[in-house]
């Protein structure tokens, strides 16, 4: 049995979860229900990243404090969470106790290893609010197009990158002033120091070969140190020993995967320690979007590295959601929210389907079109899954007083044919899960269901229940639904960590429990209940007002 610690990235606390979230958050958790269903123990860790300039000044805006707003939003992203059916073990705060201590202790480690230095930089203040800005906080002419009204790290007309300090007109976001360079003391990590032991570690297995193909470029252009610290005010945590000078949010985040763990553990009576120490026989594994690499497979491994912990066993990373073959985008409606998703579908099913039907291993960019997502989901799950037991159970029902024939005495080649098939289906099912190569899985068991369709149209069930001979029909008909139906169930339980919600349901239609393991394989139905619908189609007009409800 594997023992395995799994998260997924730490949401900002100061903004709604959106579709693009929801690509990791559940991919991750259909992994970790993978785990789970197959007898290994693994937990999944979460937080709300909850520190730094943005989430500041957003707090000061609505007029609450930093702390009243992260509690805010934490209630709103478990809720968004717990909607979709994305099952954290934990889900925490990075503004804990664990995480500043935690932070402390890694920090002064990394101190006493000799890899932090001080240095005095020169950086971009806004005089008329007192505190030095963050590069998105400046903005001006670019250096290179001149175009008006561009962000302090990148233009967005021409697309050349630059620093703050190269703008041409420079101006404060927050209160227009022409901002003034101001020296101050930074704290770095020496990652230059690092370059051959993250070398080493990229090229062990643990990353995805687009990754580390990735990590070469890096490491081509040299590793720079990085600056982890930042000045007053800021909302995070205060550098021991450093009045005055905060924490930069990108060092106590990840740290927060540890501090989210040390308290799930104590609350569990779990060994803190038997993860996170060096040699730990335990997995750790992080899942990710492909914009914040560079922060786990760089900072991260050598924070870890230096500071006597463990390193990751996989990072796995994902690329990032279009809808309609576009960036997210709020003019156009599709910049969509958790919220107003479940508002308008309703039905997390759909989306945690048809995510699984577009995920696989690769770093590759996914789109949500939402055509495309209207008919795949009415068309795979209702016109075909869901077709299943309502072409089938009423005969049962009506004939058959609900109880099903055992699959030893099915006589039907054919039918025995389907079955065994099925049922020989779950090494292959088990793999691609493992390698979340969930696209091509959910194409595998969209072939049964098909072929189970098929053989329903064939043996013509209304038919074989009009027949005169008795005898003979009702043992035929019996057969053929029973067969159907243990089937679907097979398909259900295989297809349980992607449709979690729909497959309590179903195993309900069963009486049974929901199905909490891939040992239920092994077993079949004996009982249905009378059909109830299981699930409603899509409505296309839903996908409209949820669309024009976001513009
Ligand atoms: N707070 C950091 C992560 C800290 S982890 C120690 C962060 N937060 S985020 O809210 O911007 O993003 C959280 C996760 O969602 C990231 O892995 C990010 O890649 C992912 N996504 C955010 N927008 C996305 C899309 N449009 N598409 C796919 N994934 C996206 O980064
Ligand atoms: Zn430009």
């Amino acid at each position: 049995m594997r023992k395995i610690l799994v998260t997924s990235a730490l949401p900002y606390a100061n903004g709604s979860i959106h579709l693009g979230h929801l690509v990791e958050y559940i991919q991750t958790d259909i992994w970790v229900r993978f785990q789970k269903m197959q007898g290994n123990i693994a937990y999944y860790i979460c937080a709300d990243d909850t520190h730094g300039t943005p989430i500041m000044l957003m707090a000061e805006q609505e007029n609450i404090s930093p702390e009243e707003l992260v509690e805010k939003i934490h209630k709103e992203h478990s809720k968004d969470f717990e909607d979709f059916c994305v099952n954290f073990d934990n889900f925490y705060s990075t503004n804990s106790s664990e995480n500043k201590e935690l932070s402390e202790e890694v920090y002064r480690a990394l101190v006493k290893n000799n890899k932090i230095f001080e240095k005095e930089i020169e950086q971009y203040y806004d005089p008329d609010k007192k505190m030095f800005l963050p590069d998105r906080f400046i903005k001006g002419e670019c250096p290179k197009c001149k175009t008006k009204d561009q962000y302090g790290d990148s233009c967005e007309s021409c697309g050349s990158t630059y620093n703050p300090t190269d703008l041409i007109n420079p101006y404060s976001v927050l209160t227009g002033a022409p901002p003034v360079k101001k020296k101050t003391r930074h704290y770095f990590f020496k990652l230059s120091e690092c370059s051959d032991f993250l070398s080493k570690w990229t090229k062990s297995g643990t990353l995805q070969k687009e990754a580390s193909n990735k990590l070469e470029e890096w490491f081509k252009a040299g590793l720079s140190d990085w600056d982890i610290s930042r000045d007053a005010p800021y909302f995070g945590f205060e550098i021991p020993d450093a009045p005055g000078k905060f924490f930069y949010v990108w060092l106590d985040a990840p740290i927060g995967y540890m501090a989210s763990f040390k308290n799930f553990a104590k609350i569990n009576k779990l060994s803190f320690n038997d993860f996170w120490k060096k040699n730990s026989e335990a997995e750790l594994v992080h899942f990710i979007g492909k914009d914040i690499l560079y922060f786990h497979a760089l900072f991260w491994p050598a924070t870890l590295e230096y500071s006597g912990y463990r390193k990751p066993t996989k990072i796995y990373a994902h690329g990032f959601l279009t809808v309609n073959g576009e960036k997210m985008s709020k003019s156009r409606g599709t910049f969509i929210t958790a919220r107003s998703y479940l508002d308008h579908i309703k039905n997390p099913n759909f989306l945690r389907y048809y995510y699984a039907s577009k995920l696989n291993e690769s770093m590759e960019d996914i789109d949500l079109n939402l055509q495309d997502f209207s008919a795949k989901v009415n068309s795979d799950l209702v016109g075909k899954f869901i077709n299943i037991p309502s072409r089938t159970s009423g005969f049962i029902s009506k004939y058959f007083e609900n109880k099903l024939v055992p699959l030893k005495s099915i006589e039907d080649k054919k039918a025995r044919e389907l079955i065994l098939g099925i049922i020989n289906m779950k090494d292959v099912v088990l793999d691609h899960y493992e390698l979340r190569m969930f696209s091509k899985l959910i194409k595998l068991l969209m072939g049964q269901v098909e072929a189970l369709n098929e053989f329903v149209s064939q043996k013509e069930p209304w038919v074989l229940a009009k027949n005169k001979d008795q005898h003979k029909i009702n043992s035929e008909l019996h057969q053929i639904c029973s067969t159907c139906l243990n089937a679907f169930r097979l398909i259900s339980i295989y297809l349980t960590p992607v449709i979690p919600e729909l497959s309590s349901k179903i195993a309900l239609f069963f009486n049974e429990s929901p199905y909490e393991s891939f040992s239920n394989i092994e077993t079949e139905a004996v009982l249905i209940t009378n059909y109830v619908h299981l699930l409603q189609r899509l409505d296309l007009n839903d996908i409209e007002e949820m669309v024009n409800s976001n513009k």
